[in-house]
């Protein structure tokens, strides 16, 4: 092939995606076994030592200044005077769903726990010390009979920020990147350290919450490329247009009941259209129409982009179960 015609790694990237959503998911470990192969073949014939992308996915090791950063800015987020200690404010109102995996469970069971502001069990152990937090629940009130809590987090951890945008997603450069429902603001800070986009925007419906991001903003001087807009993300309709990444991390399940789910999944259907944008869901578009009982077309809507040649890289078992669950689409 001539060196004009020659792919661009990205374009080699997603011809190689194209050929992974073809087969069926009963022969993906095979053909990676193949590739594997082959892979060890090139670099010996090269004598090169350079692994693919996604080898050292060990998300948890080499800390960089941007993890730092994130570390900071999620201690500063726990310290701050408006949020109580299980970083859920009165005013977020989070309600049970009443359909769906968390419906079956007993809601005095689930404990919310922010992964974002305690990302490992060294932090939940001293929750758990000064009484912050219990990790089991007691089965017949008096014995020693109990059982594990079910921990819940209502944000992204900073496993799932670099895997989104330092492994899943292309290059950000100049790209605008909105996170629907944006929380404390995760996704946006995650968006403003490990990827390049040049317009991260949060449209968060709770202004309490709106006004501890502005906090952040603030403080880690952000605003060249964070904004964050306090509106009901069906008014968003232009912005949503626009974007090249839009995020939606289990958004609706807890803050909205189902019909409003419903009607909301059916804007977003008609807003984004944009060809080539991808939205990064947790969970899956289609778990979360079949909660909603929703019957919606998706094949003539996006393509789902697979992970898993990414994830498989991913070295410790938990790092790895927290990023399987991310799903990534391109519009059509
Ligand atoms: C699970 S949190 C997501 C947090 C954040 N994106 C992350 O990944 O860390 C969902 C957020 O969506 C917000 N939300 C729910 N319905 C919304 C709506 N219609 N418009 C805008 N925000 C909404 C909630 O207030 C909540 O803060």
């Amino acid at each position: 092939m001539a060196a004009s015609q020659a792919l661009s790694v990205l374009q080699a990237t997603d011809e190689f995606e194209e050929i992974l959503g073809k087969l069926h998911a009963r022969n993906l470990p095979e053909f990676f076994e193949l590739i594997e192969e082959r892979i060890e073949r090139e670099r010996g014939a090269n004598g090169c030592g350079a692994k693919p992308r996604g080898a050292e996915a060990n998300l948890g090791e080499d800390e960089s200044t941007a993890d730092i950063t994130l570390h900071s800015i999620a201690s500063e987020v726990r310290n701050h005077p408006c949020l109580p200690p299980d970083a859920v404010l009165k005013s977020e109102r989070i309600r049970h769903p009443t359909v769906g995996e968390f419906a079956a469970l007993d809601p005095v069971t689930v404990v919310s726990v922010d992964k974002f502001l305690y990302e490992d069990d060294e932090a939940i152990d001293e929750m758990c010390d000064e009484g912050m937090l219990s990790r089991n629940y007691c089965l017949e009130c008096g014995s020693h009979r109990s059982a594990p809590l079910n921990f819940i987090s209502h944000s992204a951890s900073s496993q799932q920020l670099k895997f989104i945008f330092q492994k899943a997603l292309p290059d950000l450069n100049g790209k605008t990147v909105v996170d629907i429902g944006s929380r404390l603001g995760p996704v946006l800070y995650g968006a403003y350290f490990y990827s390049g986009a040049s317009r991260i925007v949060g449209i968060e419906i709770n202004p309490e919450l709106c006004a501890i991001q502005e906090d952040m903003v603030k403080k880690f001087s952000l605003r060249d490329r964070i904004q964050v807009i306090n509106a009901d993300v069906c008014t968003q309709a232009t912005l949503l247009q626009e974007a090249d990444v839009v995020v939606m991390h289990n958004v609706f399940e807890f803050f909205a009941p189902s019909e409003t789910q419903i009607s909301i999944w059916k804007f977003l259907r008609e807003t984004l259209k944009k060809k080539g944008c991808h939205l990064i869901t947790l969970p899956s578009l289609a778990k979360s129409m079949e909660t909603l009982k929703l019957s919606m077309d998706l094949t003539s809507w996006v393509k789902q982009c697979p992970l898993e040649h990414i994830t498989r890289w991913i070295r410790e078992d938990e790092a790895r179960e927290e990023v399987q669950q991310i799903c990534r689409y391109e519009i059509l």
